[in-house]
């Protein structure tokens, strides 16, 4: 069960988090986000959140685990036109934002690009931003989070135990989901507000909490796996990526 109140109380926020759509149980939290704008029931800074997601997508088509009543699977709506220049830095947004919240409850997370949110090189979270563009600009997003929160080893299935992390395993307690939830949407507010008026900040901070400067990465891009030296992100959220010995760039999010 996750008490909708108690997200509320703990926000620190103008808008975000002031509507939630709360589902004991649900398929995935983007797809009933797509549906609540498709009926025009959504609002900008909305919350869809489950105890139990059952059909969690992950990047690349691959699908995402969560261990009912323990992890946190929400997403954001945004319905507010963003020039694509500045809709391709908002994975970083969520990465900067999450990285955060996991620190204010005590953990130690680095990021790895594009979205990957890690604890001594396992992983914690993952974000999926699903896009509706036209024209030059993204007209809706829907920004999904996952994060372990208070699974222990077991309740990983035996192909994670060896990758996936919580952050109760990284702080040794457990934690207020709702907490955590309302912390990562005052977090998201505030870089929103920068992405308007000073995107560097998001960069820098991202730049801080990456956990690859100069290290080789693998990575998968339009269905290719590429691996090379991981050299920075520039002012747009491409990660220039030293491949074979030649810089190559690469977004963050493919937008369409
Ligand atoms: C990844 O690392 O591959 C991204 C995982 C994103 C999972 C979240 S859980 C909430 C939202 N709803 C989904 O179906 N997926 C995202």
């Amino acid at each position: 069960m996750i008490f909708t109140n108690l997200i509320k109380t703990n926000l620190r926020t103008k808008q975000f988090g002031r509507d939630i759509e709360y589902y004991q149980r649900l398929g995935s939290t983007n797809d009933e986000a797509w549906e609540l704008i498709q009926n025009g029931e959504a609002s900008h800074g909305m919350i869809v959140i489950t105890d139990y997601q059952t059909q969690g997508k992950g990047r690349g088509g691959n699908s995402w685990f969560m261990s009912p009543s323990k992890g946190l699977a929400l997403s954001l709506i945004l319905l507010e036109s963003i020039p694509l220049e500045k809709a391709r830095l908002i994975p970083l947004v969520a990465g900067v934002a999450m990285a955060k919240t996991l620190k204010n409850q005590g953990g130690s997370p680095t990021l790895k690009w594009p979205n990957d949110i890690l604890f001594h090189g396992k992983k914690t979270g993952g974000i999926l931003c699903e896009s509706k563009i036209s024209g030059q600009s993204v007209k809706s997003m829907v920004v999904g989070i996952g994060i372990n929160v208070n699974e222990t080893e077991i309740d990983f299935p035996d192909e994670l135990k060896e990758t996936a992390i919580s952050l109760s395993i990284e702080s040794g307690h457990t934690h207020q989901r709702e907490l955590v939830a309302a912390i990562f949407t005052t977090f998201f507010e505030q870089y929103w507000e920068r992405l308007q008026e000073s995107p560097e900040e998001i960069i820098n901070d991202w730049t801080s909490l990456c956990g690859h400067l100069g290290k080789s990465v693998s990575f998968n891009f339009k269905g290719e796996h590429l691996s090379g030296i991981f050299k920075k992100i520039d002012q747009n959220g491409h990660a220039c990526v030293n491949i074979d010995g030649r810089d190559q760039m690469f977004p963050a999010i493919i937008l369409n």
